[in-house]
């Protein structure tokens, strides 16, 4: 049964759990604690983003080659083929499923299981201009009907890049932008098998890399999630696509305050940040 007892409810859609903030109708304290003793298998592979990074994008991209690379079991969508880690959405016993699984997840690193340590399970991390990831969470929070305004899911972006960043040595990880793969889609996605480990010819690489456009993915419905119920988002996962979104929307005050902030938290590590 569901309970929220030691969580502390934010707004009548989030609550407040070691310091992560979770949609209340998705997850249980007991399984969010359950993920310490989660376990991994070398084979599994881990999507993890800040919300709206590019999750469902990268999610194409990893389900393509894996699917192309051979082994994976059918499912009716990408959600299902890759679920979100922490929400407990159908009580799925995950032990049950045939290898690989892949998993997508928006936590940081003290809430996964440890067994992630272990360098043998393969983790992508994708990160975005903040600015952009700003805007793009702004309609997306708009659009879901249950969402209070300023109230946001997960935890603070600096925090969450801050960690994984300062933690990659305990992981076998890959590192990417959103930016990289606008501006490059092909080197991002030869990065991501190389990564996995997945020797694909060059045709099957270009045939990835048709199926994670935008305009293909819009298509999809395996891949766009317009699968989610209308009443609970109205608005559409495939939004724009594009980066520098920011510009259109950003006064010059609030643009120089993200990049003073943004040198406060983040300046020390030396990230690439190749947003421009
Ligand atoms: P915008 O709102 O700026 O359009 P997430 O999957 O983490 O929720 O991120 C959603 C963002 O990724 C949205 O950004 C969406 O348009 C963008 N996106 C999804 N698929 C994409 C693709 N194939 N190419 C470019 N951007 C994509």
């Amino acid at each position: 049964m569901r309970t929220v007892s030691d969580m502390e409810k934010i707004t009548d859609y989030l609550c407040r759990y070691k310091s992560y903030n979770f949609p209340i109708e998705k997850v249980t304290s007991e399984y969010i604690d359950s993920l310490q003793s989660f376990e991994i298998r070398d084979s599994d592979i881990f999507l993890v983003t800040y919300p709206k990074s590019g999750t469902i994008w990268t999610q194409q991209i990893i389900i393509s080659i894996c699917e192309l690379g051979g082994g994976l079991n059918e499912y009716s969508n990408n959600y299902d083929q890759m679920p979100w880690l922490e929400y407990t959405e159908g009580q799925k016993d995950y032990s049950l499923r045939p290898s690989p699984r892949l998993f997508a997840s928006h936590l940081i690193p003290t809430l996964m299981p440890p067994g992630l340590k272990d360098k043998k399970t393969k983790i992508i991390y994708v990160m975005r201009n903040p600015k952009d990831n700003i805007v793009s969470y702004y309609h997306f929070s708009g659009d879901l009907t249950d969402m209070e305004t300023p109230k946001i899911l997960a935890s603070s972006w600096f925090d969450h890049i801050r960690e994984w960043h300062s933690k990659k040595d305990q992981y076998d990880i890959l590192f990417l932008t959103y930016e990289d793969m606008i501006l490059d889609l092909k080197t991002a996605v030869t990065k991501i098998c190389r990564f996995l480990g997945k020797n694909l010819s060059e045709e099957a690489i270009e045939q990835v890399v048709e199926k994670s456009t935008f305009k293909t993915m819009k298509k999809d419905s395996k891949a766009n999630y317009e699968f989610i119920p209308q009443d609970k988002f109205s608005g559409n996962f495939m939004r724009k696509g594009n980066i520098g979104d920011w510009k259109n929307i950003f006064t010059v005050a609030q643009s120089e305050r993200v990049d003073k902030v943004l040198q406060e938290k983040l300046g020390d590590l030396s990230l690439k940040f190749i947003w421009e």
